[in-house]
């Protein structure tokens, strides 16, 4: 979702700028822009739809001096995706442009006091009248850019990350947060400003993250500054990253989807460094540990999350409830923020982000708070709001995820939850020694087996071609293997546009089985588990209506194998960590079909990766 980069230093601002917007392409947009200060106190705006590259070709010809710019990456939410409703937007009399992340809720209220004052707007956007207030401030108070700005955001109600550059001020940059993420680097002499920490890495490793309802003051030759609304002043808190720039290459893969599909073993092996000892007879997470009282006394585990993190939740709830015999509900986070929710104090409630700014999920975790409840986070992107919010939590440590549709971090989300379930059963005494030494030995294993699984991926690319134009897909599971299902279709359908849906496999007979016929392809994850028999019988109904079964079996499967018209072989692992394993085919299946559909795979249109509005 919209993305900011801030550049103020001695370097060409317009190179780190686009430089910045490519490396932000990832979250998804569909307009983008660029304004400057000129060494000759011109303030140039230059927005084109569509990609970063045509907004470069639309510069090419243009003055794109300057060391001091701001740039963004717009998905639409108010006005279509045009030149017009593009960032930056300036104000009124062309001294000041904005950039914006976020929604403001009362932008029209704003709109119609403005309007009732003479001023026409040019957009359509709700980011136009935050510069408009602006600089409105600053002529009927006559205040500096920077208290005009802590002036208009106490009149306005929402989600921003904003940054704001000035004609009459050509060494400041005043940014500001609420709800929606922005990062300072401190560079020798320079500043950088984004969205995350993508744009940043290659120039400087210290940022600091601004928090809710603060202002950044970067200024030339000075230190940086940062002030709150009522302008007292806060230190901040220089932070170092631990991301590298090969993390964000893509490492000789035709795209960062399948070079995510194929870092899984060493992301669940990263995933488990330090928490499994090397002899496979522990594990601890340390956010359970330190907060072991917590865990033993909960009355029920709550777990909020959206897309793919809530398919992961789903198999969280099977493995908590499996080996801590603790009740788990898993939401939407979405519907959890808006329907007043019973939350007791000895709740816990997990919140699942990839991301860590995904604003549903945020919203839940601060209802969960306000209520009481302990709030524990499993996420990826460090220093993010979520981890920020929590109590206590869990990094899966993944790496950068830089494709939209979720592969990776999905894997990495099930290994924390499987090593979460065994540290509380083993702390609650819910398991036997010999069973809990057993499944860590098991979870250990996952990266090699996972290798296995990709040693056959030119298997599935041959399958996909099979596929290629189908209109329709049904996926089914059940059990564990229910979520991966779901989790499977998302996957298709994000990014070939294809229709898919997943089903628990026995619910099929109650409705979806109407739409089986010689045309639809159903894939079936199969593995030998406690319910391989109840399966092989969803599958004899499929085919007794001629639909076309693509099932995931295990190594030496025969029974399906007799049925099923096409099967994929993963190796046999303990039935709660089948999911890991059984995704990875559904992650290839996925991927090879919307690249024979030439698909822009890392980047499916209407997407964002992280989704910093409701
Ligand atoms: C699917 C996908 C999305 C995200 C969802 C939540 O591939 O990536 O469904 O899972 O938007 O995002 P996070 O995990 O960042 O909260």
């Amino acid at each position: 979702m919209c993305g900011i980069v801030g550049y103020l230093g001695n370097k060409d601002a317009y190179a780190v700028l686009i430089k910045g917007l490519h490396r932000l392409e990832y979250r998804g947009y569909d307009s983008a822009g660029v304004a400057m200060l000129s060494a000759k106190g011109e303030l140039n705006v230059y927005k084109s739809k569509g990609k970063v590259a045509d907004l470069e070709s639309f510069a090419r010809s243009k003055d794109i001096s300057g060391t001091i710019g701001i740039a963004h990456t717009r998905w639409a939410t108010h006005g279509e995706p045009n030149e017009v409703n593009a960032h930056p937007h300036y104000s009124p009399s062309g001294n000041l442009a904005l950039i914006h992340n976020g929604i403001i809720e009362n932008y029209s209220v704003i709109r119609a006091e403005l309007e009732s004052r003479g001023y026409e707007f040019r957009s359509s956007t709700d980011t136009e009248v935050i510069v408009y207030l602006i600089e409105y401030i600053m002529k009927s108070n006559r205040t500096d850019l920077c208290t005009a700005v802590q002036l208009a955001l106490r009149q306005v109600v929402g989600a921003y990350a904003i940054a704001v550059i000035s004609r009459d001020n050509p060494d400041r940059i005043i940014a500001a947060r609420k709800s929606s993420p922005l990062v300072v680097g401190i560079g020798e002499d320079e500043f950088f400003l984004a969205s995350d920490a993508t744009p940043i890495i290659e120039y400087t490793d210290k940022v600091v993250y601004l928090n809710d309802g603060e202002i950044a003051v970067i200024s030339r030759g000075e230190d940086l500054k940062v002030v709150n609304l009522d302008n007292v002043e806060i230190t901040p808190e220089i932070k170092k990253l631990a991301m590298n720039i090969s993390q964000l290459e893509k490492g000789g893969y035709p795209h960062f989807m399948l070079k995510e599909i194929f870092e899984q073993p060493r992301t669940i092996l990263n995933c488990i460094r330090g928490r499994i000892n090397v002899e496979g007879t522990n594990v601890a997470l340390s956010g359970v540990i330190d907060n072991r009282e917590k865990f033993l006394n909960a009355r029920r585990i709550v777990i909020v999350a959206c897309g793919t993190s809530w398919h992961a939740a789903l198999i969280g709830e099977h493995l908590i409830e499996d080996f801590c015999r603790i009740p788990v509900e898993v939401e939407y986070a979405s519907e959890f923020r808006y329907r007043n929710p019973v939350i007791y104090p000895d709740d816990i409630v997990i919140a699942i982000s990839q991301s860590g700014e995904t604003a549903d999920t945020l919203a839940a975790v601060e209802l969960a708070k306000s209520e009481g409840a302990f709030i524990y986070g499993i996420c990826n992107a460090v220093g993010s709001s979520i981890p920020r919010t929590t109590d206590s939590g869990s990094y899966i440590h993944v790496g950068p995820e830089i494709g939209v549709a979720s592969t990776k971090a999905f894997t990495g989300q099930v290994t924390v939850l499987s090593m979460l379930a065994l540290t509380i059963a083993h702390q609650r005494g819910n398991i036997s020694e010999e069973k809990f030494i057993q499944l860590v030995r098991e979870l250990q294993a996952i990266p090699d087996k996972i290798k296995e699984v990709l040693k056959r991926s030119e298997e599935v690319k041959e399958l996909s071609r099979i596929f290629t134009y189908a209109h329709n897909f049904i996926y089914l599971g059940r059990g564990y293997n229910y979520p991966a299902a779901l989790e499977g279709a998302l996957k298709l359908k994000e990014i070939s546009y294809i229709h898919a849906e997943g089903y628990p496999a026995a619910e099929m007979k109650h409705g979806p089985i109407a739409l089986i016929d010689a045309e639809m392809p159903v894939v079936v994850i199969a593995t030998s588990d406690s319910i391989y028999e109840k399966t092989i019988s969803n599958i004899q109904e499929i085919k007794a209506r001629q639909g076309r079964v693509i099932a995931i079996v295990t190594e030496g499967d025969k029974a399906v194998r007799g049925i099923a018209d096409y099967c994929i072989e993963v190796p046999q692992v303990a039935e709660p960590f089948t999911p890991i394993v059984a995704s990875i085919p559904l992650q290839l299946l996925a991927y090879y079909i919307a690249v024979n559909k030439g698909r822009d795979v890392d980047r499916p249109r209407n997407l964002a990766k992280s989704v910093t509005v409701e």
